[in-house]
């Protein structure tokens, strides 16, 4: 890399730096941010202006790191990254054994159980995927814990039409095997349009550890996202159609840009379904500009009672341009219900490699 040259890896931990201090999480920058520097693997050495590096699936511009804050009522802001680990030339092979090297460290130095992921690494990680994306972590970082790890795998990495068996697999080898009935039931109504996106696992001890299971909704409106909701046990899906039409700015027979996402959180305990229910909405395409997102993120938070100027201050550490210059920093609001416990999350993309233009009012998504 030639001298002034920024790399990936520098860029995305000094915004993580920025962000730590804007929320408040300031106890063990150093450790956060080798953690990052870690999960990032050796390609994130390369200098962000170098054409040849992966195109990662974790941001719209390809970076391979995703920004996010997590809010609750009388908690604090918790914050987390989802990162693509690529290798020094990067391919599907050697970033998952660029991941799994990093896993290892990582074993060494936070509070990581690798047991559940051990037990179906095998079904995840083939010889020869079928997608370039196989495996993300996600970071946890949050105020006088020590940070905590989680993974995603990709259910369609065998491709798509062994996702469903492989996702009830890996349900019944974690001990949640007949909560897979409830999914097929009320979320995967739809062929062709309700998809596995993400099998995660929390990295930690079994009592605490989560298994999420993620699903997107190709053109789906609120009534799918709420029939949805209803596989995961103790959920208010009344809630949705509101935040649908906050954050997506009008009402929406369908979401015909990027899809809604749902996930299922199982927890110890959940032994016929899910008892947790997160939905995603990607934001950034039912938007012209991200003053706009900011907007809806701002009314979301009012409605359920949190403090805006957190989400504000972040939002400010990550941002390197005017908010109307652009759309895509705030890239997915979240509304999470039931276990373990309530609350909105804003995604933030890094923008470390470009920004995408604003749209003209006429152009937004349908
Ligand atoms: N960028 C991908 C997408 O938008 C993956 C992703 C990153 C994602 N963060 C997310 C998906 C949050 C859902 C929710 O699909």
């Amino acid at each position: 890399m030639a001298a002034g040259e920024v790399s990936i890896r520098d860029f995305t931990t000094s915004q993580l730096t920025g962000l730590l201090h804007s929320v408040g999480i300031g106890d063990n920058i150093a450790d956060c941010v080798s953690l990052l520097a870690d999960a990032l693997g050796p390609g994130a050495l390369r200098s962000i202006s170098d054409p040849i590096r992966w195109a990662s699936g974790v941001a719209d511009d390809h970076s391979p790191v995703e920004f996010s804050t997590a809010f609750g009522i009388g908690e604090r802001p918790v914050v987390r990254m989802i990162v693509e680990p690529t290798a020094n030339t990067p391919s599907r092979q050697d970033n998952t054994a660029a991941a799994l090297r990093a896993l290892r460290r990582m074993a060494r130095r936070a509070d990581v159980d690798t047991s559940r992921f051990d037990a179906v690494a095998d079904l995840f990680l083939p010889e020869h995927p079928e997608q370039d994306f196989v495996f993300w972590y996600s970071l946890v970082l949050q105020h006088a814990t020590p940070p905590a790890v989680k993974v995603y795998l990709n259910p369609e990495v065998r491709g798509g039409a062994a996702a469903d068996g492989l996702v009830h697999e890996a349900l019944s080898r974690t001990g949640f095997g007949a909560g897979h009935a409830a999914l097929r039931a009320h979320a995967l109504t739809r062929p062709g349009l309700d998809r596995y996106s993400f099998f995660a696992l929390d990295l930690v001890e079994r009592r605490r550890a989560r298994v999420k299971v993620y699903v997107s909704h190709d053109l789906a409106g609120v009534a799918d996202v709420t029939r949805a909701a209803q596989a995961a046990t103790g959920v208010d899906s009344d809630r949705l159609p509101d935040f649908c039409l906050l954050t997506g700015g009008r009402e929406h027979p369908t979401f015909g840009g990027r899809p809604l996402v749902s996930s299922f959180t199982f927890m110890d305990g959940d032994d016929t379904a899910p008892s947790g229910y997160s939905l995603y909405v990607p934001i950034r395409d039912y938007v012209n500009d991200d003053a706009e997102a900011r907007a809806r993120v701002l009314a979301v938070m009012a409605k359920y009672g949190l403090d805006a100027t957190q989400f504000d201050r972040a939002l400010d550490s990550i941002a390197q341009r005017p908010l109307d210059e652009g759309v895509g920093l705030i890239a997915h609001v979240s509304l999470r219900m039931g276990r373990p416990r309530p609350g909105i999350s804003v995604y933030l993309s890094s923008e470390a490699y470009s920004t995408t233009a604003p749209r003209s009012a006429t152009s937004v998504a349908v």
